[in-house]
């Protein structure tokens, strides 16, 4: 990420939440305090927002870029693209994210995490490969992972389709923990099939993966995917 940003200053990234990307925050936010990154010209787009959820909800996603980059960096937040939850009118919303990816010339570097389902966004198993950005409902294992103890959480979401993901040019997949081990054997050695949505990454022309220990540990070899 950061070398995207070096390499070409008004880098487009695509952006995930959730835990796993916590620590590349802090890494960029580091860099920035050094005098290393300059995020002015950056433009981010965020992978996903729940539907329904308020911007200030502690667990919407919006909250948590605010929270982890984007108050802390000298982003311009007009250049930061978060799909709205609280639309009216969805489809407008959808079609108005993809059109501004266009505008901006398409996607520099896409990062993602996965699911334990390999998910990836919230593209859950079953996504047609075809899929761009609109309204999907979330599984019930999704819902009880993120929203622990919370009444009533949201049942769907915004999210980047499949193809959205694809049309990056550049994929950095990130993937921490045990949890998180058969589902990255999936992606790398099992058939390409849309029951394992994050499977398609495999015919991603420049995708680089970064795992710890825990989620390597199924892997019949560290192998490069060609
Ligand atoms: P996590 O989420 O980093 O919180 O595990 C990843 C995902 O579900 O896409």
């Amino acid at each position: 990420m950061t070398r995207q940003i070096i390499k070409k200053a008004d880098s487009v990234l695509g952006l995930p939440t959730g835990d796993t990307p916590i620590g590349m925050y802090e890494r960029l936010v580091g860099f920035y305090g050094q005098g290393i990154l300059d995020f002015s010209p950056v433009t981010t787009f965020n992978l996903d927002e729940y539907y329904g959820l308020p911007i200030e909800h502690q667990k919407s996603f919006h909250r948590y870029m605010g929270k982890r980059l984007f108050s802390k960096v000298n982003i311009q937040r007009d250049n930061t693209y978060v799909p709205n939850g609280m639309t009216d009118s969805v489809k407008e919303e959808c079609n108005q994210y993809e059109a501004e990816i266009k505008a901006h010339g398409g996607i520099d570097l896409m990062v993602l995490g996965i699911g334990v389902n390999g998910h990836i966004g919230f593209n859950e198993p079953g996504t047609p490969w075809d899929s761009c950005t609109r309204l999907v409902k979330l599984t019930e294992e999704t819902r009880k992972r993120e929203f622990v103890g919370l009444k009533d959480p949201p049942k769907k979401a915004i999210t980047m389709g499949i193809k959205t993901i694809m049309r990056a040019r550049k994929i950095l997949l990130l993937v921490s923990g045990e949890e998180k081990a058969e589902a990255i054997k999936k992606t790398l050695e099992g058939p390409i099939t849309n029951q394992v949505p994050s499977s398609i990454l495999q015919l991603h022309p420049n995708l680089q993966i970064v795992l710890d220990e825990a989620s390597a540990k199924s892997l019949s070899e560290l192998s490069e995917v060609s």
